[in-house]
């Protein structure tokens, strides 16, 4: 069924033979008869090639190592749908992230958690608890209308492989993005954590994020920091205690004091 309903699917519209490509296989299927995604990534590879070998006699090659399509068959409730991957590497890999940190947070998830927080990229901003400055960082992209991934190579979005894709759209599409991008931040932004090491992983990975300029770092404990303006806003994640030890015993009663004053 798999197999013949893909070949209904009219492949050769939507990206050329010559490009390498690949299957991957999203989640379980128990309803669906449990089918292995082993399975499931041949059905449908067969599928789309026996579609370009009927309509152009020819099909596109598959590789795993670079493809410039791939086809992501997400299997759930005896249902499988099949999606193009238009991103390429998860965008939430920025690519500046310095390793090394125990309890980063995805680059994601800090930026929504600094749109949820009411940053707009115009207040001063601090995050006195930056571990390896993820906050701090997406902060600065936002303060400077720098967007993410801007440095990307030709080709590395999947999207540009994909018939209908409009590279001069694109082109312009980048170089008004480039042109948006502010010379400074319009208030300070500012990164601080107790332990040094962790303050200069923040300050490597803002500088590969190439915006390492447009903020101050500094290791101290957030009971003695300062904040960088009379108004602004901070969002910081704190240490929990379950990935980073105890050492920050008494944050909790701190914090409950700082955030008074
Ligand atoms: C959950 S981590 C932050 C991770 C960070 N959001 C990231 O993406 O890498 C909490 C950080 O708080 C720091 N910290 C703990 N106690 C502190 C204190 N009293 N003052 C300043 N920083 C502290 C730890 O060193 C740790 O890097």
């Amino acid at each position: 069924m798999l197999h013949s309903q893909a070949r209904r699917i009219r492949w050769c519209e939507l990206f050329d033979a010559q490009h390498g490509f690949m299957v991957e296989s999203l989640g379980a299927d128990a309803e669906g008869g449990g089918m292995p995604p082993k399975q499931v990534i041949t059905q449908v590879r067969e599928a789309i090639r026996d579609v370009f070998n009927r309509e152009l006699g020819r099909a596109p090659p598959v590789d795993t190592d670079e493809p410039k399509v791939v086809v992501v068959a997400h299997l759930a409730k005896g249902r499988c749908m099949l999606s193009l991957d238009t991103s390429g590497k998860s965008l939430h890999k920025r690519g500046y992230r310095e390793p090394g940190h125990p309890a980063p947070l995805k680059e994601t998830l800090a930026a929504a958690v600094l749109v949820l927080a009411g940053y707009d990229g115009t207040q001063a901003f601090m995050d006195p608890m930056c571990g390896s400055g993820t906050l701090a960082i997406e902060a600065a992209m936002m303060a400077v209308h720098k967007a993410p991934r801007i440095h990307r190579k030709k080709g590395e979005f999947h999207f540009e492989w994909l018939k209908g894709f409009d590279r001069q759209l694109w082109r312009a599409t980048q170089d008004r993005v480039r042109a948006e991008k502010l010379e400074a931040p319009p208030a300070p932004i500012v990164a601080s954590d107790i332990d040094a090491s962790y303050v200069a992983m923040a300050q490597k990975s803002a500088l590969k994020a190439r915006v390492e300029k447009f903020m101050t770092f500094d290791t101290r404990r957030f009971q003695d920091s300062e904040p960088p303006a009379e108004s602004g806003i901070l969002v910081t994640n704190l240490p929990y205690g379950d990935r980073i030890g105890s050492r920050e015993g008494d944050v909790r009663s701190s914090t409950r004091k700082w955030a008074t004053r």
